[in-house]
């Protein structure tokens, strides 16, 4: 194995990875590219749109900010962990419900955040919700739908 070639462990969605990275591979790009998990998207690769949020050891993080070697031993967790196309997750199926998402650019980054946030704050107020989404741009929605959305799904999930 070349120098510049590092072998990581890391746990995806509950699974375990043994992958062979660059040393400067990103993590968004470990898991597009090589895990073929492309509901991370990559939109600025500077850290400022947030599209590429995904969790690590339960943290709202920038994959386009982390290098895989850093992800080493860690827990990540993808959009896609969140349900699926055919079984969605309440989540998805509020921001479905709430036209949340229009050409859903934006949506897994805002998807993870807002599941990070709702781990952590099960009750958020709508003031909750406008910070803990605030590191994540959309273009298309207004945002509103987005804050339906997600304290929809908050509510929801005391019923
Ligand atoms: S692609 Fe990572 S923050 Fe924009
Ligand atoms: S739905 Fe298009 S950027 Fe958010």
């Amino acid at each position: 194995m070349p120098d510049s070639v590092r072998e990581i462990t890391l746990a995806v969605n509950g699974s375990e990875c043994v992958v062979e990275v660059e040393a400067r591979l990103l993590l968004a790009d470990l898991l597009r590219d090589k895990l073929a998990l492309t509901g991370t998207h990559i939109g600025c690769e500077q850290g400022v749109c947030g599209a590429c949020t995904v969790l690590v050891d339960g943290v709202a993080t920038r994959s386009c900010l982390m290098f895989a070697v850093q992800a080493a031993g860690a827990r990540v967790t993808t959009v896609e962990a969140l349900g699926a196309e055919s079984d969605l997750g309440p989540l998805q199926r509020a921001f479905s419900r709430h036209d949340a998402l229009q050409c859903g650019f934006c949506t897994a980054g805002m998807l993870i955040a807002a599941f990070a946030l709702l781990e952590e704050n099960p009750s958020p107020s709508e003031d909750d919700v406008r910070q803990a989404s605030a590191g994540n741009l959309c273009r298309c929605t207004g945002y509103e739908p987005i804050v339906d959305a997600l304290l929809a799904a908050a509510r929801e999930q005391h019923r």
